[in-house]
C-alpha cells in the first residue's frame, strides 16, 4: 500500500532524513530500546494506527511482524526514510506532513515517536499538528507523544566527546558527532549531526533545530487543540513526570464538546 501524497515539507527536512544513504542508516544507529518497546504495546493494543514522522517506520513495521492484523500507516515527509519502511508493503505509507495531507478514515491511536515531536518548533507549528492529530481519531482515541524534559538540558551532552559509532553489515564503521552550534536562548537547540564513514570522501553534515517545549506550554497547546491530558510519565518505565525526569510522555485525549 502506497501513497502518491507528497507535500512541500519534502524538500525541506533536515539532511539526516533526505539523504537515502543516511536514511539507510537510521536504523542502526537507532537501534530498537525501551521507548519502542512502549509504543509497540500501545500499537498491539490499538486496531488503527497513525504514525506521525514515522521515519523509517521501524515501529509499523515490528507491529505487524508481531501480528498486528488492524491498519498500520506511516506518515513522513522524507521520502528517503519511507522508501526504508517500503520494504513492507503490508503498511501504508504516505508521504507529507499534517499540515499538507487529509488521510482517509479515522485513527484509534495517533503516535509521534523518537522526539519527532520537537521538529514542531512554533506554538503554531504544535497547536496546528495537535488539532491535525485530533481530528484524525475516533471519539475514543488516543494521542501519545514525547519531549525530551527541557529542565535536564540534554543538549549539554551533545558533543563530539559523546559521539556514536556503529559498524553496518558490510563492515564500514559510521561515526555520528553532534554539536550544538549556539548558544541556547530560549527553547529551541540548533545544532549540526557530522556523519563520517570509510565509505565516503568527505563527512555529510546535517543542520537541525529542535524545540524543547515546557510542561505548562505544552498543556496550554494541548487545551487549544482541543486535547485533555489522560497521563503524563517521565520515563519509558511509566513513572510520574518530575522535574529530573528525562522525558515528557504524554497520552492526550479528545476533550469532550460543551455546547
Ligand atoms: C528523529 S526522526 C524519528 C523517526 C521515527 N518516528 C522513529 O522513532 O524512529 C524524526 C522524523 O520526523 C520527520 N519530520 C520532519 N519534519 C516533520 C513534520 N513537519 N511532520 C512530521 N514529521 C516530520 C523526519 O523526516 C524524520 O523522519
Amino acid at each position: 500500500m502506497t501513497s502518491e501524497v507528497v507535500s512541500s515539507a519534502s524538500s525541506e527536512v533536515d539532511r539526516a532524513y533526505s539523504d537515502h544513504s543516511l536514511a539507510e542508516l537510521y536504523d542502526l544507529l537507532n537501534p530498537w530500546g525501551p521507548s519502542d518497546e512502549f509504543y509497540l504495546g500501545l500499537t498491539m493494543s490499538a486496531a488503527s494506527v497513525l504514525d506521525v514522522g514515522c521515519g523509517t517506520g521501524a515501529l509499523l513495521r515490528r507491529a505487524r511482524e508481531s501480528g498486528h492484523h488492524g491498519r498500520l500507516c506511516g506518515l513522513d515527509p522524507a521520502a528517503a526514510m519511507l522508501d526504508v519502511g517500503r520494504a513492507r508493503a503490508d503498511i501504508e505509507w504516505v508521504q507529507g506532513d499534517l499540515a499538507s495531507c487529509s488521510l482517509p478514515g479515522r485513527f484509534d491511536l495517533v503516535v509521534m515517536t523518537g522526539h519527532a515531536f520537537q521538529v514542531l518548533l512554533t506554538d503554531d507549528d504544535i497547536e496546528a499538528a495537535l488539532a491535525a492529530m485530533r481530528s484524525c481519531l475516533v471519539p475514543e482515541g488516543r494521542v501519545v507523544f514525547e519531549i525530551r524534559n527541557p529542565l535536564t538540558r540534554p543538549w549539554e551532552s551533545w558533543t563530539p566527546a559523546h559521539a556514536v559509532e556503529a559498524v553496518t553489515a558490510s563492515g564500514s564503521t559510521v561515526r555520528v558527532e553532534h554539536q550544538v552550534a549556539e548558544p541556547v536562548e530560549g527553547d529551541v537547540v540548533r545544532f549540526s549531526e557530522t556523519f563520517t564513514s570509510s565509505d565516503w570522501g568527505t563527512p555529510k553534515v546535517s543542520r537541525t533545530s529542535l524545540r524543547f517545549c515546557g510542561v505548562e506550554r505544552l498543556a496550554a497547546l494541548l487545551a487549544a487543540a482541543g486535547l485533555d491530558v489522560v497521563h503524563q510519565f517521565g520515563d519509558w518505565n511509566s513513572r510520574p513526570l518530575t522535574d529530573d525526569s528525562p522525558e515528557i510522555i504524554t497520552i492526550a485525549a479528545p476533550a469532550p464538546i460543551t455546547s
